[in-house]
Protein backbone atom coordinates (compact mmCIF):
# COMPACT_ATOMS: atom_id res chain seq x y z
CA UNK A 1 0.00 0.00 0.00
CA UNK A 2 1.80 3.42 -0.67
CA UNK A 3 1.88 5.96 1.96
CA UNK A 4 -0.95 8.16 0.48
CA UNK A 5 -3.45 4.88 0.54
CA UNK A 6 -2.18 4.89 4.20
CA UNK A 7 -2.83 8.06 5.11
CA UNK A 8 -6.44 7.77 3.44
CA UNK A 9 -6.98 5.17 6.06
CA UNK A 10 -6.25 7.24 8.73
CA UNK A 11 -8.12 9.89 7.68
CA UNK A 12 -10.89 7.41 7.56
CA UNK A 13 -10.69 6.17 11.12
CA UNK A 14 -10.30 9.78 12.29
CA UNK A 15 -12.88 11.25 14.69
CA UNK A 16 -11.00 14.04 16.06
CA UNK A 17 -13.90 16.42 15.43
CA UNK A 18 -16.78 14.90 16.74
CA UNK A 19 -20.20 16.45 14.91
CA UNK A 20 -18.53 15.38 11.82
CA UNK A 21 -17.47 12.11 12.41
CA UNK A 22 -21.26 11.73 13.56
CA UNK A 23 -22.94 12.88 10.60
CA UNK A 24 -20.68 11.79 7.61
CA UNK A 25 -21.20 9.48 5.49
CA UNK A 26 -17.87 9.32 4.25
CA UNK A 27 -14.64 11.11 4.41
CA UNK A 28 -13.25 12.62 1.48
CA UNK A 29 -9.40 12.52 1.61
CA UNK A 30 -8.64 13.60 -1.97
CA UNK A 31 -8.19 12.15 -4.74
CA UNK A 32 -5.20 12.13 -8.41
CA UNK A 33 -2.17 10.77 -9.13
CA UNK A 34 0.55 10.77 -6.02
CA UNK A 35 2.79 12.00 -8.86
CA UNK A 36 0.96 14.96 -9.58
CA UNK A 37 2.79 18.31 -10.22
CA UNK A 38 -0.48 20.54 -9.39
CA UNK A 39 -3.18 20.35 -6.31
CA UNK A 40 -5.80 22.00 -6.10
CA UNK A 41 -7.41 22.57 -2.92
CA UNK A 42 -10.64 23.34 -2.06
CA UNK A 43 -12.76 24.32 0.75
CA UNK A 44 -14.61 21.17 2.28
CA UNK A 45 -17.16 18.14 1.24
CA UNK A 46 -20.22 18.89 -0.30
CA UNK A 47 -23.83 16.86 -0.46
CA UNK A 48 -22.07 14.80 -3.00
CA UNK A 49 -18.65 14.50 -2.09
CA UNK A 50 -19.83 13.40 1.11
CA UNK A 51 -21.71 10.46 -0.66
CA UNK A 52 -19.35 9.31 -3.21
CA UNK A 53 -15.97 10.19 -1.07
CA UNK A 54 -14.60 11.97 -3.88
CA UNK A 55 -13.99 15.77 -4.07
CA UNK A 56 -15.37 18.32 -6.58
CA UNK A 57 -18.02 15.93 -7.54
CA UNK A 58 -20.96 18.16 -8.45
CA UNK A 59 -21.27 21.33 -9.82
CA UNK A 60 -18.45 23.15 -8.86
CA UNK A 61 -16.34 19.99 -9.91
CA UNK A 62 -17.88 19.70 -13.08
CA UNK A 63 -17.00 23.28 -13.41
CA UNK A 64 -13.57 22.63 -12.55
CA UNK A 65 -13.17 20.27 -14.77
CA UNK A 66 -14.39 22.72 -17.70
CA UNK A 67 -11.77 25.06 -16.18
CA UNK A 68 -8.94 22.16 -16.87
CA UNK A 69 -10.02 20.97 -20.35
CA UNK A 70 -9.00 25.10 -21.37
CA UNK A 71 -5.45 24.16 -20.56
CA UNK A 72 -5.68 20.60 -22.12
CA UNK A 73 -5.43 18.83 -18.91
CA UNK A 74 -8.46 16.17 -17.16
CA UNK A 75 -9.17 15.78 -14.14
CA UNK A 76 -7.44 13.06 -13.65
CA UNK A 77 -4.14 14.57 -14.57
CA UNK A 78 -4.42 16.61 -10.98
CA UNK A 79 -4.67 16.17 -7.47
CA UNK A 80 -7.92 17.86 -5.77
CA UNK A 81 -8.71 17.83 -2.30
CA UNK A 82 -10.06 20.22 0.27
CA UNK A 83 -8.78 21.73 3.97
CA UNK A 84 -11.18 19.87 5.70
CA UNK A 85 -11.98 16.06 5.34
CA UNK A 86 -15.20 15.51 5.93
CA UNK A 87 -18.87 17.35 5.04
CA UNK A 88 -19.98 20.48 7.64
CA UNK A 89 -23.35 19.29 8.32
CA UNK A 90 -26.27 21.30 6.14
CA UNK A 91 -22.62 22.23 4.62
CA UNK A 92 -22.22 25.51 6.69
CA UNK A 93 -18.64 26.96 7.27
CA UNK A 94 -16.26 24.82 8.99
CA UNK A 95 -15.17 25.78 12.29
CA UNK A 96 -12.16 27.28 13.11
CA UNK A 97 -11.06 24.07 15.37
CA UNK A 98 -12.36 21.81 12.77
CA UNK A 99 -9.89 23.37 10.60
CA UNK A 100 -7.05 22.95 12.54
CA UNK A 101 -7.89 19.30 13.95
CA UNK A 102 -7.99 18.66 9.89
CA UNK A 103 -4.67 20.63 9.27
CA UNK A 104 -2.29 17.30 10.04
CA UNK A 105 -3.98 15.63 7.18
CA UNK A 106 -3.18 18.34 4.63
CA UNK A 107 0.25 18.79 5.50
CA UNK A 108 0.79 15.32 5.37
CA UNK A 109 -0.73 14.61 1.82
CA UNK A 110 1.23 17.98 0.33
CA UNK A 111 4.43 16.18 1.87
CA UNK A 112 3.63 13.25 0.61
CA UNK A 113 2.59 14.62 -2.69
CA UNK A 114 5.11 17.06 -3.26
CA UNK A 115 3.75 18.83 -5.95
CA UNK A 116 5.62 21.85 -8.28
CA UNK A 117 2.33 24.21 -7.72
CA UNK A 118 -0.24 24.72 -5.11
CA UNK A 119 -4.13 26.31 -6.27
CA UNK A 120 -5.90 27.44 -3.91
CA UNK A 121 -9.25 27.27 -4.49
CA UNK A 122 -12.18 29.58 -2.21
CA UNK A 123 -11.30 31.45 1.29
CA UNK A 124 -10.66 28.54 3.17
CA UNK A 125 -7.21 27.25 1.27
CA UNK A 126 -6.24 31.41 0.89
CA UNK A 127 -6.28 31.38 4.33
CA UNK A 128 -3.74 28.63 4.88
CA UNK A 129 -1.41 29.92 2.19
CA UNK A 130 -2.19 33.55 1.93
CA UNK A 131 -2.45 34.45 5.61
CA UNK A 132 -4.07 37.86 6.07
CA UNK A 133 -4.18 38.51 2.02
CA UNK A 134 -7.51 39.04 0.19
CA UNK A 135 -8.54 36.95 -2.85
CA UNK A 136 -9.56 40.29 -4.63
CA UNK A 137 -6.20 41.50 -4.24
CA UNK A 138 -3.96 38.29 -4.99
CA UNK A 139 -6.15 36.40 -7.28
CA UNK A 140 -4.54 34.63 -10.27
CA UNK A 141 -0.63 35.99 -8.68
CA UNK A 142 1.78 33.21 -7.74
CA UNK A 143 4.05 33.15 -4.83
CA UNK A 144 6.99 30.57 -4.59
CA UNK A 145 8.39 29.34 -0.93
CA UNK A 146 11.10 26.70 -1.53
CA UNK A 147 10.27 24.54 -4.06
CA UNK A 148 6.27 24.85 -4.31
CA UNK A 149 4.82 28.13 -6.31
CA UNK A 150 1.58 28.98 -4.75
CA UNK A 151 -1.56 30.44 -6.77
CA UNK A 152 -5.08 31.48 -5.78
CA UNK A 153 -8.31 31.26 -7.20
CA UNK A 154 -11.80 32.04 -6.43
CA UNK A 155 -13.31 29.03 -5.51
CA UNK A 156 -15.04 27.54 -9.00
CA UNK A 157 -18.74 27.46 -7.03
CA UNK A 158 -18.30 31.19 -6.10
CA UNK A 159 -17.49 32.33 -9.59
CA UNK A 160 -19.70 29.84 -11.53
CA UNK A 161 -22.89 32.14 -11.64
CA UNK A 162 -21.64 35.37 -11.61
CA UNK A 163 -20.61 36.42 -14.82
CA UNK A 164 -17.45 38.68 -13.67
CA UNK A 165 -16.02 36.12 -11.52
CA UNK A 166 -16.32 33.47 -13.79
CA UNK A 167 -14.42 35.41 -16.63
CA UNK A 168 -11.59 36.19 -13.89
CA UNK A 169 -11.30 32.46 -12.82
CA UNK A 170 -10.94 31.28 -16.36
CA UNK A 171 -8.65 34.20 -17.19
CA UNK A 172 -6.76 32.73 -13.86
CA UNK A 173 -6.94 29.64 -15.06
CA UNK A 174 -4.94 30.07 -18.44
CA UNK A 175 -2.14 31.41 -16.30
CA UNK A 176 -1.27 28.15 -14.77
CA UNK A 177 0.50 26.04 -17.51
CA UNK A 178 3.37 28.73 -18.23
CA UNK A 179 3.78 29.23 -13.96
CA UNK A 180 3.70 25.60 -13.72
CA UNK A 181 6.84 25.56 -16.59
CA UNK A 182 8.37 28.52 -14.78
CA UNK A 183 8.93 26.86 -11.40
CA UNK A 184 10.64 24.01 -13.38
CA UNK A 185 13.14 26.59 -14.90
CA UNK A 186 13.98 28.09 -11.25
CA UNK A 187 14.54 24.18 -10.05
CA UNK A 188 17.34 23.28 -13.25
CA UNK A 189 18.59 26.71 -12.00
CA UNK A 190 18.75 26.05 -8.36
CA UNK A 191 20.59 22.77 -8.89
CA UNK A 192 23.29 24.74 -10.96
CA UNK A 193 23.21 26.88 -7.24
CA UNK A 194 22.89 30.01 -9.06
CA UNK A 195 20.56 32.27 -6.99
CA UNK A 196 17.14 31.70 -7.01
CA UNK A 197 15.01 34.09 -8.94
CA UNK A 198 11.30 33.67 -8.88
CA UNK A 199 8.97 36.64 -7.72
CA UNK A 200 5.85 36.70 -8.96
CA UNK A 201 3.58 38.21 -6.42
N1 LIG B 1 -16.50 22.58 -2.80
C1 LIG B 1 -15.32 22.33 -2.22
O1 LIG B 1 -14.66 23.21 -1.73
N2 LIG B 1 -14.90 21.09 -2.19
C2 LIG B 1 -15.57 20.09 -2.73
O2 LIG B 1 -15.10 18.96 -2.67
C3 LIG B 1 -16.80 20.38 -3.35
C4 LIG B 1 -17.23 21.63 -3.37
Amino acid sequence: MSALAELYQKIAACRDCEELANTRTQTVPGEGPENSQLVFIGEAPGFHEDQQGRPFVGQAGQFLEQLLNSIGMRRSDVYICNVIKCRPPGNRDPLPTEIKNCQKWLDQQLELLSPKMVVTLGRYSLAKFFPGETISKIHGKARRQGNVSYFAMYHPAAALHQQSLRQTIEADMLKIPSLLAQVEEVKEVKEENKPQQLSLF
